[in-house]
């Protein structure tokens, strides 16, 4: 063999053995499955026993069971941001300080700020094509209809298709409203005021005691009216104002229908993956499952036993399936990360005046959604990447929905941004059995822009202690929940603030139930000073950002308004998903 031929052949050996190499180690491709509102008591594989979710614990047997996975807030927009972004939400200004804590209009104009990395953001730069699917909740517009500021395309994503906002029962007819508290008071209240004072002027003027212009009935009557009157617009209108799908920047349905809708949101996740396979892709698949207004199609409805809510939570694991059948089919799936998560805890209020349970289980924790009780942030989190990650796996540190920022950030090869704190930890070491102890040490729980509680895992021991600065006032006496607010409040009279703080042992009372005192824990003081002591450090480096959830923010701004006909023909109505979507062939 002449020398050239050798060092050729040796050439081509090389150039295989590095390509081998670099298959091994090569970026993995990402599909993070979020769903809404799901409790760690639904999952079969964190213990329920009557509602099917076999492809959800697929993941879990295939892959890492999370125990102690934390959502970074209880409630939607803020959990999310944390999510996207690696850092609690008040980092981000994604914290309200009164009364809402979410986006209920589509036309407010609040959001996730530009200046916010995403991990989509991250992983764009780094040649992944990158898709959300589903829900955002995290703000559409600024200032003007054009700038879509806030929008997923704007914050790393190359694909969007679903809903800007969120799903609310307003949203599907015949499903009540979420307004109840907020109509009690502007409508309910005033008209009853009205009401008495009509009455009062009409007995006066009967028996004669004073004289009452005609003039002061009318207005009356006019102004009852009136409130009335925008009562009816405002519940008339909300539908097709915020409840609506996009493909990108464009209105594909508006309001949406729920016909087939996960079907419809499944297949296009679907051809995403497809249309990506040769190249590394993020793909994030936010369900609207299982918030209410709940929904399933022909095939799920009526099938669980437990109501529409268990219909709703079997839809969506068909559809993590879906998902899973087709990485499988392309050989995929030893190449791909994928989590699955819920934004917060079950929502322990939703229940129908008819009695109806449409929230989920949060198994034997306290509370749910909007509050910081195990209920409210224990969540299910699952990871699984075969040939990587050990099957079956279980790990009961705390970890939190933050980490998954600088976890898949390191695995796509981008640096994590040196110019702002990420509060989220790579979970790999741990995942890898590199690493036995959590790197949260201590974590901040915070009722939107408040915080409510600081959790502290000491390095020498198996503790979890766990201290709140105020506790929600449930209602009615003994109930497990807000129910006349329909969630909790972080703040004012809706809360109690402890002094000194109210301290648990979660690695002996995951319950909540008995809070230790200086005589059950000789230690009480030191504890709390130690966990006092790491409020006021993390407090320092939190800084005064704008308030995204300022009330100027959430509020309906007509010149932000959505609408794929004439805004002026009050109609707000189209449907391109059935003709042009992903569904028809
Ligand atoms: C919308 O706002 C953006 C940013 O403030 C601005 O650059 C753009 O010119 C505005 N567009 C219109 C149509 O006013
Ligand atoms: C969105 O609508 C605009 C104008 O109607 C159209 O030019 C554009 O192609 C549409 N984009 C998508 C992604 O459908
Ligand atoms: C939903 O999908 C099923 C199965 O593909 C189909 O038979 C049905 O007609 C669809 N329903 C609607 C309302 O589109
Ligand atoms: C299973 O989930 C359903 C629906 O959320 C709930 O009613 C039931 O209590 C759960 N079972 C357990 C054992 O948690
Ligand atoms: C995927 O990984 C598993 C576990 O290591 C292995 O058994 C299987 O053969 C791999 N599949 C492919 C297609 O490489
Ligand atoms: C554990 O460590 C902390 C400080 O890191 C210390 O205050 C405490 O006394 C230690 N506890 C035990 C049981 O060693």
């Amino acid at each position: 063999m002449s020398k050239r031929r050798k060092m050729k052949i040796f050439l081509l050996l090389l150039l295989f053995l590095c390509e081998a190499q670099s298959r091994a180690t090569s970026r993995p491709n990402f599909v993070v499955l979020i769903a809404d509102d799901l409790g760690i008591g639904d999952p079969g594989c964190y213990g329920n026993k009557t509602l099917r979710t076999p492809n959800i614990d697929g993941l879990a047997k295939g892959g890492v069971k999370l125990t102690q996975h934390l959502a970074a807030s209880p409630l939607c927009t803020p959990s999310r941001a944390a999510l996207m972004t690696g850092r609690y939400s008040i980092r981000s200004g994604m914290a309200s300080r009164s009364r809402v804590g979410v986006f209920l209009f589509s036309a407010s104009s609040g959001g996730l700020p530009s200046s916010e990395i995403t991990f989509a953001k991250l992983l764009k730069t780094q040649g992944y094509a990158t898709a959300l699917i589903g829900k955002w909740h995290l703000g559409i517009h600024c200032h003007n209809k054009t700038d879509f500021c806030h929008h997923p395309l704007n914050h790393g994503f190359d694909y969007f298709h679903g809903l800007p906002v969120t799903n609310l029962r307003d949203c599907k007819p015949g499903h009540g409203t979420v307004f109840m508290s907020g109509i009690r008071l502007l409508v309910f209240i005033p008209l009853q005021v009205i009401a008495i004072a009509l009455l009062t002027l009409a007995v006066l003027k009967w028996l004669g005691l004073c004289h009452v212009p005609p003039a002061v009935f009318f207005c009356l009557i006019f102004l009852a009216a009136l409130i009335l009157a925008s009562l009816l617009c405002f519940l008339h209108y909300f539908r097709p104002l915020n409840c609506f799908l996009v493909r990108n920047y464009n209105i594909t349905q508006q309001p949406l229908s729920y016909d087939n809708l996960t079907q419809r949101l499944t297949e296009d996740a679907s051809q995403f993956i497809r249309r990506n396979a040769k190249k590394p892709f993020l793909l994030v698949m936010s369900y609207l499952h299982v918030h209410t207004a709940l929904f399933a199609s022909k095939d799920f409805a009526g099938k669980s036993q437990h109501g529409i809510y268990g219909d709703a939570v079997e839809e969506m694991d068909w559809s993590v399936g879906q998902i899973m059948n087709v990485l499988e089919e392309l050989s995929l799936a030893n190449d791909t990360l994928v989590y699955f998560t819920s934004d917060q805890g079950a929502h322990v209020e939703e229940v129908t005046s008819r009695g109806e349970v449409h929230g989920g289980s949060n198994g034997i924790y306290k509370g749910g959604k909007a509050n910081n009780w195990e209920g409210g942030i224990r969540v299910p989190g699952l990871l699984r990447w075969p040939g990587v990650l050990q099957a079956g796996l279980e790990i009961h540190e705390p970890t939190t929905n933050m980490d998954i920022f600088p976890t898949v950030v390191k695995l796509a090869g981008s640096p994590l941004p040196e110019d702002r704190i990420i509060d989220g930890r790579d979970l790999m070491p741990l995942l890898l059995g590199k690493r036995q102890r959590s790197e949260h040490e201590f974590l901040f729980h915070y009722c939107n822009f408040y915080l409510n509680a600081v959790r502290w895992h000491p390095p020498n021991s198996t503790s979890i202690w766990k201290a709140f600065f105020f506790t929600p006032k449930f209602a009615p006496e003994g109930a497990n929940g807000c129910f006349p607010t329909h969630v909790c409040l972080c703040y004012g009279h809706f809360v109690t603030h402890h002094h000194p703080p109210l301290l648990f042992d979660l690695s002996k009372d995951p319950r909540e139930r008995n809070p230790v005192s200086p005589t059950t824990e000789p230690r009480f003081q030191e504890i709390l000073e130690t966990m006092q002591r790491a409020v006021d450090r993390h407090a320092q480096t939190v800084q005064r950002v704008p308030n995204q959830l300022s009330l100027g923010n959430i509020l309906w701004k007509p010149w932000l308004q959505m609408c794929c006909s004439s805004f002026f023909s009050l109609s707000c109505q189209c449907d391109q998903e059935t003709q042009d979507g992903p569904v028809s062939h």
